[in-house]
C-alpha cells in the first residue's frame, strides 16, 4: 500500500491520541510493528503563534517513520501556513487533517468534527493545505456531527476531490463521543466509493477484530487506538494473522511489566518525574489488566509518590509472579 509516494510496509497504523501517543509510546508501537504512527493533534494557530507546547508535539525520531503529523484548526489559511511550516522544519512523511475531534474546546472553535457541519469550509481547508505542501496530505473524519447528519460519504468524496491522498474514518458521530459502536458499514461504503486508500478505525480491541474489519469493509489499512494501550504487541499480532498464521505471540506477565518499565524509561528521556507520573497513571490500568491482583497493583502504582517507588512496585510484582490471565480488552 502507498500513501502518495510513501510505501507502507504494514497496513496496521497507530491512531493519533492526545495525551497518550507521545514519541515514547509511538516508539514502542513502532518496535512492535506499527506501519504508520501519528502524532497527537497539534493546533495550526499554536504553530503560527510559535507556542512551545505545539512544537513539543511535533518532535519525532527518525526511527518512528513513516510518521504523520496531525493538524487541527478552522482557518484554511492558517492550516496551510502551519502545514508549510511543518513540512519545512519537521519533514514528516504525512500531514493529516483532523476533522474528527469531538472535544468541547476544539469544536467550540469550529475545528475538528465541527467541520463536518460545514463541508464547504472543510473542502477549502483540504484544498489549501494540499496546495501548500508537497508532503502527502491525509484526513481523518467521523461519520457526522450527530445521527441526523451522517455526512461521511459526502465528506469523503469532497476530500478525495480536494486532493487528499488517504482517508481514515472513525465511524461514530461527534455526539457519540466514544459511546455506541463504530459503524463499520460506513467504512465499507466509503471504501467502495473512493479510489484513494481508506483506513478503517474504531473498536479494534484485539488482533482478530482488525482481521474482521479488513474482511467486512475491504479497507486498505486499519488504525488502532485504545487497543494498543498496555498492548503494543497488537500491531505485530495483527500482521501475523494477516500473513496467514492462525496464532500469534501473547505476552506474559513479565513481558507486560518489562514493557511498562521500558515505557517509563523512554518517557524519562524526555520529561521530568512529575510529568512522567502524570502520563503513566493513565496507562497503569492497561498494563496490569488481566492480572489476578490488577486492582491492587494499579492502586499501588497510581498512589506512588515517586518514580523510584513506582519502579520498585513493578519489580516486586514481577518477583511475586502473580498469575496473568489474558483477557479481551473492554473499553
Ligand atoms: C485519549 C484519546 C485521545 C485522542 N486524540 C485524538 C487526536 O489527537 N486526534 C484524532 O484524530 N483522534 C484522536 N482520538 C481518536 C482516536 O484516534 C480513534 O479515532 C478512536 O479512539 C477510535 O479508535 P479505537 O476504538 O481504536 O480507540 C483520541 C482518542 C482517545 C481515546
Amino acid at each position: 500500500m502507498k500513501i502518495g509516494d510513501i510505501q507502507i510496509s504494514t497496513p496496521v497504523f497507530l491512531a493519533p491520541m492526545a495525551g497518550y501517543a507521545d514519541s515514547p509510546f509511538r516508539q514502542l508501537c513502532k518496535e512492535k510493528g506499527a506501519g504508520v504512527v501519528y502524532t497527537e493533534f497539534v493546533s495550526s494557530e499554536g504553530i503560527i503563534r510559535g507556542s512551545e507546547k505545539s512544537f513539543d508535539y511535533l518532535q519525532f525520531l527518525s526511527s518512528e517513520r513513516p510518521v504523520g503529523i496531525q493538524l487541527f484548526g478552522h482557518n484554511p489559511d492558517s492550516m496551510a501556513e502551519a502545514a508549510r511550516y511543518i513540512e519545512e522544519h519537521f519533514k514528516p512523511d504525512i500531514i493529516d487533517l483532523n476533522f474528527g475531534c469531538s472535544v468541547r474546546k476544539v469544536v467550540k472553535k469550529n475545528a475538528g468534527a465541527a467541520l463536518l457541519k460545514d463541508l464547504d469550509l472543510l473542502a477549502e481547508i483540504a484544498r489549501k493545505v494540499v496546495k501548500a505542501v508537497k508532503t502527502p496530505v491525509t484526513a481523518k473524519i467521523r461519520s457526522g456531527w450527530n445521527h441526523q447528519s451522517i455526512v461521511a460519504l459526502k465528506a469523503a468524496d469532497i476530500l478525495e476531490s480536494a486532493g487528499i491522498q488517504a482517508l481514515t474514518i472513525h465511524p461514530r458521530t461527534a455526539s457519540d463521543g466514544y459511546k455506541n459502536h463504530a459503524d463499520w458499514q460506513i467504512i465499507k461504503e466509503i471504501k467502495q466509493a473512493l479510489k484513494i486508500p481508506v483506513i478503517g478505525n474504531g473498536d479494534i480491541k484485539i488482533a482478530e477484530d482488525a482481521i474482521r474489519m479488513f474482511d467486512f469493509t475491504g479497507c486498505d489499512a486499519v488504525m488502532i487506538g485504545r487497543g494498543s494501550f498496555g498492548n503494543p504487541w497488537i500491531f505485530r499480532q495483527t500482521s501475523t494473522l494477516l500473513s496467514g498464521n492462525t496464532s500469534y505471540y501473547i505476552p506474559d506477565l513479565s513481558d507486560r511489566l518489562n514493557m511498562l518499565l521500558r515505557h517509563i524509561e523512554l518517557e524519562s528521556k524526555y520529561y521530568d518525574d512529575s510529568h512522567i507520573n502524570r502520563i503513566m497513571k493513565k496507562f497503569y490500568r492497561w498494563y496490569v489488566r488481566g492480572f489476578s491482583n490488577a486492582a491492587n497493583i494499579r492502586n499501588q502504582l497510581i498512589h506512588s509518590k515517586s518514580l523510584i517507588d513506582t519502579i520498585s512496585i513493578i519489580e516486586s510484582v514481577k518477583q511475586n509472579g502473580t498469575n496473568f490471565k489474558y483477557q479481551i480488552a473492554n473499553f
